[in-house]
């Protein structure tokens, strides 16, 4: 079987010094934030080229704290994605905001710049782009727009640790950016984490403050307040694996090179060829019109594989009040019908390789047309 995540070959490998490191925190009594979740903010920021970084217990949280620090409330609109994880779009309720969607490019997966230039409005008080997989999106476009209206950019980057275009990694680009450290994330802790980076030393203040209750000093609190602080033991094996991310990052890439050249012709759509260390891969999707038989088959194969995303978030049941329709973004609807996500970790064999790509391609090459049931997205 391959499965579509190995958390434990990673731990497998690193295991002792993650525990080495956790004990440590444990023995040291700093339970929440602390020295620990000190340095891997110096050092996480450093990685990404930001001066602040600042730990918080989940990437949603960091999203959230980010469009508070910027001030976005009721009556406000914030422009964002409808193919993320909902998350993106959770965090800009819990502000009382409302998501305005605006559709991908058919390419990239990511968010369109001349569909958000036309989505703006007098109330827009944030833009969101997401990183979706791992790939940057086009940030120097969305902030030229961005810049002509004076609107502050939020970057979701959740997938995308180290992505990089030039000399600038993911999250610097815009204002903030909100990082997700999740365990399976392409920097992952040992249970929920989070972080948020900006070059922006107030805005940097006001989230340090709201993550820890809004508190100035010990129990004065100026600022609305919050309980998102990262633990220490999370802050210490974080920085543990800080040190391995850029081997990591080199590996998935290394693991996606070889899908592209090894399915190359197979019949399946690929992703849009990255620049180098523009796409960290957390995720490798590729699109196929019969994409649910096509998983069906792979999981008979032992192949495991996930979707990303069945449903876009503004075709969500929570979101119904907000008066989207199917037909809305005609570019995410029929991604969530046929992206396929394939196994992808630093861990992943040549022969696993071998494996999955002689599996997409057995299939690919007898498959049947698409039925109907396959080109919908449940929606009720
Ligand atoms: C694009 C995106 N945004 C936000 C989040 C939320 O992060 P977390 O699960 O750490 O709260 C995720 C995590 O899955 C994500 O993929």
């Amino acid at each position: 079987m391959i499965p579509f995540l190995d958390l434990k070959a990673q731990y497998a490998k690193i295991g002792d010094e993650l525990e080495a490191a956790a004990v440590g925190a444990m023995r040291s009594g700093e339970f929440i934030l602390g020295s620990r979740v000190a340095a891997f903010e110096k050092n996480f920021a450093a990685y990404c080229g930001a001066d602040n970084a600042i730990g918080v217990n989940s990437g949603t949280s960091a999203l959230h704290l980010a469009l508070l620090a910027l001030g976005v409330g009721e009556g406000d609109e914030v422009i964002t994605v409808p193919m993320t994880f909902v998350a993106t779009a959770a965090a800009i309720r819990y502000t009382n905001a409302r998501p305005v969607f605006v559709d991908i490019e058919p390419d990239t997966w990511n968010m369109c710049p001349v569909e958000l230039a036309k989505a703006i409005t007098p109330r827009t008080k944030a833009i969101i782009p997401v990183h979706l997989h791992g790939r940057l999106a086009n940030m120097p476009a969305i902030m030229d727009i961005a810049k002509q209206h004076g609107i502050p950019v939020v970057e979701d980057a959740a997938q995308a640790h180290g992505a990089e275009v030039g000399s600038r990694r993911a999250g610097t680009f815009g204002d903030i950016g909100c990082f997700s450290l999740y365990p399976g994330k392409n920097l992952g802790a040992c249970g929920e984490g989070g972080a948020v980076v900006t070059n922006n030393a107030e805005l940097a203040e006001k989230m340090r403050q709201m993550r820890d209750w809004g508190q100035t000093s010990r129990y004065y609190h100026d600022l609305p307040g919050y309980n998102y602080r990262m633990d220490g033991i999370q802050g210490a094996v974080l920085d543990v694996k800080l040190k391995y991310i850029a081997d990591w990052t080199a590996k998935r890439q290394h693991v996606a090179r070889r899908y592209d050249a090894l399915l190359a012709g197979s019949g399946i759509v690929l992703p849009k060829p990255a620049s180098a260390g523009e796409h960290v891969y957390h995720v490798y999707a590729v699109r196929f019109a019969n994409r649910d038989d096509l998983q069906a088959r792979l999981t008979e194969k032992g192949i495991m594989t996930n979707i990303h995303y069945p449903r876009p978030v503004h075709l969500q049941k929570v979101h119904s009040d907000l008066g989207y329709v199917m037909g809305d973004f005609p570019n995410s609807e029929s991604y969530a019908r046929e992206a396929l996500s394939l196994p992808i970790y630093p861990e992943l064999t040549e022969e696993q390789i071998t494996v999955v790509v002689d599996g997409v391609r057995e299939i690919v090459s007898t498959a049947a047309a698409p039925a109907r049931k396959s080109h919908s997205i449940a929606v009720d």
